[in-house]
This record gives structure tokens, sequence and C-alpha cells, in this order.
């Protein structure tokens, strides 16, 4: 919300009263005088005039997760324990996933209170590498990457997937990487040739790769660096 709306909304603030309070330089936001009324601000900014506390500002918070297979990429499930459970943090309820993966996959996954940040991730013209590693119950033909690079035609959503890159490791393993992500994908593009997929787990979501000191089930904060690549 910009900032001059945050301060019109309050009780008794007129929007003149705002202009004036901006110009008088008397609003700081995070510690900075702000003049600029279409300053952008969120539940996150710490916002005070005259040294009065407006709002205190919640920490944002962003994890990954090893998630293991089993838990459901979900804040809430009436079967399967979420992989919110697997949390050992306060206010859960306000935390959402940048990204999902079905039950039996394992790997990377990502969860914040940041909205914005998430939005970053998932949305399809970020046009974020995710990538996988695969393993299938048959050998993978040479021609798969070949299919897998001129996109694949899902007729339940009328598209053709974007050009994906597989790399193939051993006889039935490899590493694939998406731009995008439709609802099961991977299994769908192996599933193409009749070829289940036996193990699919996410490596890295753009920059971020999951970190090899998290056992499945582990997670932990990420580092200013990591949420800035974002
Ligand atoms: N593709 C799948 O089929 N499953 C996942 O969990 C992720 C990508």
């Amino acid at each position: 919300m910009r900032l001059d709306r945050f301060l019109g909304n309050l009780p008794d603030v007129s929007r003149q009263d705002a202009r004036r309070l901006l110009v008088e330089r008397r609003v700081r936001v995070d510690g900075e005088a702000i003049v600029d009324g279409r300053h952008e601000v969120r539940v996150f900014n710490r916002i005070e005039v005259d040294g009065a506390v407006l709002q205190a500002g919640k920490p944002a918070r962003y994890f990954m997760l090893h998630k293991p297979a089993g838990w459901v990429s979900a804040t809430r499930h009436p079967e399967h324990p979420t992989v919110l459970d697997l949390l050992d943090e306060a206010d859960k309820d306000d935390l959402h996933l940048g990204g999902r993966l079905d039950l039996t996959t394992t790997g990377l996954l990502l969860i914040t209170n940041d909205g914005l940040w998430s939005r970053r991730l998932t949305q399809p013209k970020t046009r974020l590498p995710k990538v996988y590693y695969v393993e299938t119950e048959d050998p993978i033909a040479p021609e798969y990457a070949e299919t897998f690079a001129r996109g694949l035609y899902f007729a339940y959503e009328d598209l053709t997937t974007l050009p994906a890159e597989l790399i193939v490791l051993d006889r039935r393993a490899a590493r694939l990487t998406l731009y995008e992500g439709r609802y099961h994908q991977v299994k769908r593009m192996f599933g193409h040739f009749r070829n289940k997929v036996t193990r699919l787990h996410r490596e890295r979501m753009g920059p971020l790769v999951l970190d090899p000191g998290l056992a499945p089930g582990q997670y932990r904060a990420l580092s200013p660096d990591e949420i800035m690549a974002i």
C-alpha cells in the first residue's frame, strides 16, 4: 500500500494531514524519513510518526525445507501430515508455500509469510528454472531430450509445455529442468513415453539450491543473500 494511503486511513488523519506529515519529514519507515507518499509500505515495515509507532512491522520469514515423501504440500490436509507440521515455528498460520511438490516427491520446498516474494518465485512470467532429479521404471531413450525440448501438448490445459532440458545421467536416471510448474508435470512428461517416474526430487529453484546439510524433514531459515536472490 502507498504510504500516503496508509496515513490517510488512520482515524482523524485527512489526506491533507497525511501530505503535511510527509513534507514535514515526520514520517519514518524502518527508521528512515520518507517524504514521498507513493512509497510502498507493507505489514513488514515499521512506521512511525513523530517517534510514535503506528505499525511495529512483523518479521518477514523465509525457510527452505527438505520435503520428505509422505508429507503433503499444503497448509492443511484431512489425511496426511503437512509440511508445516515439520516446522517448529510460532504463528504457522501466517506461512504459505512458494510452490508445491507431490506427496511422494522429495526435495526443495520454500515456505514464507511474504506473498510478494513467493509470487516472484511462482508466477509464470518469472520463468524460474526448477531442477529435478528423476528415476524411472524403464530406460530413458535419447529421443526424450528432443521431445522435452520441443514441448509436449497437454490436452487437459490445452497448452504446449515450455522447452525443458533433460540430461540423461544413467539408464534410468536423469536431471530435468523445467521453466514452469504444471500439475504433475514431470510425471506426465515421462508418462508421454509410458515410463513411470519412480523417484522425483527437486534439487533447485532458480538460484536457491537445497542445502546438502538438510536431511529429509529438516529445514533452515534462508540467508539474506538467498532472500535477495529471488
Ligand atoms: N512434477 C511432478 O510430477 N511432481 C512434482 O512434485 C513436481 C513436478
